[in-house]
């Protein structure tokens, strides 16, 4: 039986890889975050799987502004690191698993979610990054394949938090249903709340991002119930990225239970978080 042990939703600010990337993990204005982020790494360390689905957004870097898929899922053997205008990160290239994408890509269509499929794709910081979250000194090979979802959470109108919340749930149960022994993770990826450009460039709201993590853990209804204009109004345009973290606690499921959480104000711009979930019997 394949199953889901874990789900993780954490921030993917590029400048948390490039800390990293760098050897600055130890800096004073770094050392807060990573500190943050160890009793997780050392969890998933002891937990790990055999294949990761990394949900996440591609932020014009793969996909140009010329095609936008509300969600996409990558079928590729592998993905390159993409190249974001300063070289692509000195990080391994990433494993694809394509009989597992097949499955979900089907289960998903037959469930009514008409997923673009990306044969080819290089993969940009949102999903990196949550990778050098998981596994901070991946050497040559990461360890384990991955499965890209993308999801446009840049160009109105976006979907839905309901849903992204309903497409985790059918990703959930595309993935249980794989044959077959393999052991599962999810991610969603981005957030908390940030806005980049614009007048309200750095806003952060630790009021909303607070009680979003507390109802991703017990109310994912509350959250898939707000508009996307309830989350850029309250967590800036670029925090939109947290309907992401519904895909996964859609996949995760009800039987849950939090390892471990971390909220760290700033990250450059942006308010930085993880959250970690024990799926099922791992629970
Ligand atoms: C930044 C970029 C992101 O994609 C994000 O989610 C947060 C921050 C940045 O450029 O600082
Ligand atoms: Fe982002």
């Amino acid at each position: 039986m394949t199953e889901i042990i874990w789900g993780l939703g954490t921030s993917h600010v590029p400048s948390i890889g490039a800390a990293m990337d760098n050897h600055k993990s130890e800096d004073e204005y770094w050392k807060p975050l990573f500190e943050g982020y160890a009793p997780a790494r050392k969890w998933m360390a002891e937990n790990t799987p055999d294949v990761a689905v990394v949900i996440y957004n591609d932020h014009a870097n793969a996909l140009g502004l010329e095609m936008i898929p509300t969600f996409a899922i990558g079928t590729a053997d592998g993905y390159n690191v993409a190249d974001e205008g300063y070289g692509p990160r000195k990080v391994p290239d990433v494993l694809g698993h394509p009989e597992l994408s097949e499955h979900i890509l089907v289960q998903l269509v037959n469930e009514g979610f008409d997923m673009t499929v990306c044969q080819e794709l290089d993969v940009d910081h949102g999903l990196t990054v949550p990778l050098s979250v998981y596994c901070p000194d991946p050497g040559e090979a990461w360890p384990c394949p991955v499965i890209p979802v993308l999801v446009n959470v840049l160009q109105y109108p976006q979907p839905t938090a309901a849903r992204c919340l309903a497409l985790g749930e059918a990703l959930g149960r595309a993935i249980r249903s794989f044959p077959g022994n393999l052991r599962v993770a999810v991610f969603g990826t981005g957030g908390m709340s940030h806005q980049l450009a614009g007048e309200r460039a750095g806003l952060i709201n630790e009021e909303f991002d607070r009680a979003f993590l507390k109802d991703i853990e017990t109310n994912p209804t509350r959250l898939a119930e707000l508009t996307r204009e309830d989350y850029i109004r309250e967590a800036g345009s670029e925090g939109l990225e947290m309907i992401m973290w519904l895909i996964m606690r859609g996949a995760v499921g009800d039987d849950l239970q939090r390892v471990h959480e971390t909220y760290h104000v700033p990250a450059s711009n942006t308010a930085a978080a993880l959250a970690l979930f024990a799926a099922g019997t791992t629970a």
